[in-house]
This record gives C-alpha cells, structure tokens and sequence, in this order.
C-alpha cells in the first residue's frame, strides 16, 4: 500500500507529481506529502488527508523546480498524522526519502540510530530508513547510490523508495524489493511510481524493477540498473505500455466503481476475445496449453487468494469440480502462508489476484514454489509481481480497477477461470461435445446478458433508499451463488459500512435465522438453476419471520414474485454461468446504498486498493 511518484527531469515536477499521486490515491489516502527541489533547498508540503488537500498549501501548478518526490500514505507504522506524512528528511536535512513498504527491522535499528545522535521526528519505520542511508553515506564518504546500495543490505522488509541527496541535486536513486516500482523512460526524464498511471500521458516505456534491485537515475543519462546484494550492474528490458489515459479517468460518471461496474460486458468479452473459439468449438489459451498436461494430472488443485479473487476462486472451486471433475480446495492466502500446508508433487497452485501485488497472496505463491508446486496466476495487472512471480499464467484483461471495490475484476476472473475449467473438462473428456458447445456459446452471450441484468440500475436505486438506513443485511445463496452471496455481502459492507453476512442459504436455519425480524433485508439468489425449490423454502422461512426479501430471480419468474418484497430480474444462462449475472444487481446496490448515504465509494475508509501490507 501506499503510492510513490518522483520525476527528474526539464519540466516542473509538481504538476505531474501532484496528478501521479491523484492516480495513486487508491493505494491510500491517509496523508500525502510532496517534496520540490530547487537551488539548494528542498521545499516540502505535506497534509494528513487527501491529495485535495495538499494542493491547498501551495499553488503547486506556479511551482517551476523539476525535481521532487510524492507519496499518498495507507499507515502502517504511526497514525496518520502531518509528522508522520511522506517525504522524510535525514536528521542533516539533506537526504529525502519516500517508501512504499515497511520495515520490518526498523525497532533495532532505530536504537543504534538513537545511540549515534540521530533524532527522529516521526514514528514511521521510513524515517529510520532515511536517516540509515544518511549514517552509512556519512560513516564511508559514499555517492549516495552506493549508500542506498549498502544501507538496504541491512534492512529486512519490504520497499520501493524513492531518494535524493541535496548535495547531488542532479539524480534521483530508488530501489525495490516487494512492493512495486516503475521507472518510465521519457526523451532525457525519468517518471518513477508505483504503477505506470501517473506517468502513461508522457511515456509508454517503462522499466519494472524486480526485487533486490535499484536504479540510479540522472538527467539525460541512461538509467542504471543493479543488483542490491552485491551492487553489479545488470541489463534491464524496456518495456513497451498498452495503457491509455482514457481507461484511467472517469468519462461521465460519477464515480469509477459504477463505470467499473458499467464496463463489465466490455471487460468480459475482452477477457474471452481470442480465446473463446465458439466457431471452432475451441478454447485457446496461450499461457495454459504448454501447461495443460500438469493440470490434467493434478492431484487436486489449491486456489489462493484473498476478499472478492477468494470469492472468485470459490465459484471456480464449483466450475472446476463440476465440469473438470478435479478436485479443488480454496484458501484464504493468509492462512494458507502461515499454516505448513501439506503440497503433494501432482498438487497445482492457481493464485488469483487482480492487483498482483497482494503481499499474502505473493508469499502463498513463493511458499506453494518452495514446495516444489506449479504456480498459475491469474491477475489483472500486467508485469505486476504476482505475474511474474508465477510459473505461468492468464490475465484477466479488465482493464484498470481504480475503484476500491473490485468489480470487474471479479466477474473477470470468473470467466478467466470458468475457461480453464471448460478447456480441462474437454482435454479430460469430462463434458460432452454437444455440452462443452452449449457452454461456449452461453458463455459468448454473457456480456449482452450483463448488459440487461445492468438496465435494472433505476429498479435498484430506488430499493437501496428504502433499506439504506438498515443496520444489517443478510445474503443468501447456494450453489454456484453461494460465493456470490459473499460477495454481494462484502460489496455492501466495505462500502456503506453497513453490516452484512453471506451465507449459504441452507446454513440459515443453524443460526442466522435468529437474527430475522422485520428490520432485516435478506437478500435471496434464488435463479432458476441450481437448487431453485429449495431456495424457495429458505424464502418461505425469511417470510414466515416477517424477513424483508429482496429476490435476485430468473427473467420471467412468477413464484418468487408472489413471495417477496422486491423480485431483481437477470437473463437466464447455464448453472456454472449464473455468478456473471447475479453479481451485477449486488454491485449496484451496494453502489446506490453507499453513495445515497454519502459515503465515498471509491476511496471507503481503512482500505487501500493493493494491499501490499500482511
Ligand atoms: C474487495 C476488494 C478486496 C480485494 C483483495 C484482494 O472489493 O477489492 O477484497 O479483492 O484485497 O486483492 P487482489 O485481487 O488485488 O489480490
């Protein structure tokens, strides 16, 4: 979590450090702070709160130096506090630092800090970062970049710094280990920042770090690239961006999660374009096919991930079992990490991740690695750590989630996933011809499908006034929608921080069912495939309590009418298809809810969009 920007270069610098960390806001938007240097003094400005505010304490865009460095904090050592705030300066006040991460070490260090005379202003782990860098430059007389160099070789954690000596005005050195940095290449500039968004507009080339490695950046030079251990310069791949500055801004709406939302049928065919052959009764996948034959002898399949990719991962679990007929087991990255699990030689790993950059879900994967598994990712952002970090994968293709709460990103890596599984049922002669055709072509029409389940936004705007003020909220699904109950449960309670439990709607009556009276909301998935009588029953009890029910029902359905308070209609589809569907009327209410109680559905309270933090 959190956000760096920096820039070296003939333009002024805040500008396009202010902007950057406005695209970075969704790694955190505790404080933010910018430094500007010019002759000789390093000017910084720095506010708890959002980026908004910073630009209220300078007129930033009159500010003419053409170097600086910026951070937009989600706090992890300290509370959020103006002291606390990015950059920090050396005890000399000549060094300045930003720092995505944290220290892990930085407790002793501190103390033989303290011992040598250094004061610290802040609680922060990166004020001890910056003042290490200064003691190992000042002990040994180093260029600041071998001070980087030497100084990291003492920390244990993780970051991705950025750093400048007032007494070398003319560069910038920064340098990674897990958290992610990009340096983007313009004409005699350099742009560094935590994902490529704040500098797309200037450049499409850019450099990925890799861990253990750092970047000494001077003007009109050519980066250079080395190794922490041992400080060799290594050769770098300059890679070429298919990002554009349209994907990453708002175009009408008002928020980005509803034209995240809104943007699903295009995101989903996008996920399948090329891949989904319908006419040649074919699913192509290039980062499956070499692989096809270790999943086909896999033992069983684990699936870690972490909040709405483990939602994903659960419906996969229904999809791969059913259609497949592999086993499969789903873990919470965070417990599969830190529990010894058991991996069998013939087990594979798929880690799911929109980010890429989930700190759980990476360690799950170095961990499942160490134990000799084959890793599959499937994530959204390109080149992001868990892409590379995997020994093969699929991208999901969405395009940027810039929203908080992840949409597309979920309907995505279920048809990422529900592909796989079709390709391996058909590999394994698992699904008939005639079956496996039916669900390519259904799986083909579910962007249009998408589309129609999202022309009942008025419907749902005016459901959400009604149950905005409830205290708590019930979702219930089955089957296939059991997972999706979950997430219906997590869209509402991250965003309008109303408490909400998914369930699966049999387990109601062995507890939850005490909870119903006439103030609760349940929310019922209740399609006609899957499990439909007995959904029906459930909602029969929810009624027989005086429950509010809120159906998400089959286009056409006339039964589940009759029993409820409000029906939500979506298209019909094939049973392992259903979650595409249902999930986009849970997403609008959880939209309409948060932002009728005004709430800030984009940026919600306590989260950060890429979790890079345990
Ligand atoms: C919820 C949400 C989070 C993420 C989780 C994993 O709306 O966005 O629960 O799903 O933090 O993030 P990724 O998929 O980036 O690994």
């Amino acid at each position: 979590m959190c956000g760096i920007v920096g820039y070296i270069g003939s333009r002024p610098a805040s500008p396009i450090i202010i902007q950057g960390l406005k695209r970075l806001e969704y790694r955190g938007y505790d404080s933010a702070g910018i430094a500007l240097y010019a002759k000789g003094t390093v000017n910084l400005y720095k506010t708890l709160g959002k980026v908004a505010e910073l630009e209220t304490l300078n007129d930033f865009a009159a500010a003419s130096q053409c170097i600086g460095m910026g951070h937009t904090r989600w706090a992890t050592h300290g509370i959020p506090s103006n002291a606390n705030a990015h950059p920090h300066t050396s005890s000399s006040g000549e060094l300045v630092l930003v720092h995505n991460g944290i220290i892990e070490n930085y407790d002793a260090l501190k103390r033989v800090l303290v011992k040598k005379g250094y004061t610290f202003q802040s609680d922060t782990d990166t004020e001890v970062l910056v003042n290490l860098i200064e003691d190992v430059q000042k002990t040994h007389n180093y260029k600041l970049g071998k001070a980087v160099q030497m100084a990291l070789t003492q920390v244990t954690g993780a970051y991705a710094i950025v750093v400048f000596d007032t007494k070398k005005p003319n560069e910038l050195v920064v340098a990674k280990l897990g958290s992610p940095l990009a340096i983007g290449i313009g004409d005699r500039e350099f742009f560094i920042a935590s994902d490529a968004s704040p500098f797309i507009q200037f450049t499409n080339k850019a450099i990925y770090l890799e861990d253990h490695q750092m970047a000494i950046l001077k003007q009109g030079k050519k980066p250079k690239i080395k190794n922490i251990k041992d400080g060799l310069v290594i050769d770098y791949y300059l890679q070429e961006l298919e990002l554009n500055l349209e994907q990453m801004e708002k175009g009408g709406y008002d928020h980005f999660m509803i034209k995240e939302i809104f943007e699903q049928p295009h995101a989903i065919k996008n996920t399948y374009r090329g891949r989904l052959l319908v006419d040649q009764s074919f699913i192509k996948m290039a980062g499956l096919e070499d692989h096809l034959e270790k999943l086909n002898n896999a033992n069983r399949i684990i699936i870690v991930a972490c909040g709405t990719s483990w939602h994903a991962a659960l419906v996969a679990e229904y999809t791969f079992e059913d259609l497949a007929r592999i086993p499969v087991e789903v873990e919470y990255a965070s417990e599969f990490r830190y529990r010894n699990p058991i991996i069998a030689e013939k087990d594979v790993v798929i880690a799911i991740s929109q980010s890429g950059e989930t700190a759980d879900t990476l360690a799950a994967i170095k961990l499942a690695k160490s134990r000799g598994a084959f890793v599959f990712g499937v994530c959204n952002v390109v080149g992001s750590s868990i892409a590379r970090e995997t020994h093969a994968g699929a991208y999901t293709h969405a395009g940027p989630e810039i929203g908080v709460a992840s949409t597309k990103a979920f309907t995505t890596q279920v048809t990422v996933l529900t592909l796989i599984a079709l390709r391996l049922a058909i590999f394994k002669g698992n699904i008939s011809n005639s079956d496996f055709k039916h669900h390519l072509h259904e799986l083909e029409m579910i962007p249009e499908k998408v589309e129609k389940a999202l022309e009942s936004d008025a419907q749902i705007k005016v459901i959400a006034d009604i149950y905005k003020n409830s205290a708590n909220c019930l979702y219930l699904g089955r089957g296939y929608n059991f997972p999706v109950a979950l997430e219906g449960a997590l869209k509402l309670k991250e965003i309008s921080y109303i408490h909400a439990e998914g369930y699966p709607a049999a387990e109601m009556k062995h507890g939850p069912i005490a909870l119903i009276d006439e103030h609760m909301p349940v929310i019922v998935i209740a399609t006609k495939k899957g499990h439909y009588d007995k959904v029906v029953s459930n909602i029969q009890e929810i009624k027989a309590r005086k429950g509010k029910i809120i159906a998400i029902v089959t286009e056409g359905d006339v039964d589940i009418r009759e029993l409820s308070d409000h029906v939500i209609e979506v298209p019909e589809t094939l049973e392992a298809l259903t979650p595409l569907l249902t999930t986009i009327p849970l997403q609008l209410l959880s939209y309409h809810i948060a932002v009728l109680l005004g709430k800030n559905v984009d940026q919600p309270r306590n989260l950060a969009k890429s979790v890079t933090v345990e």
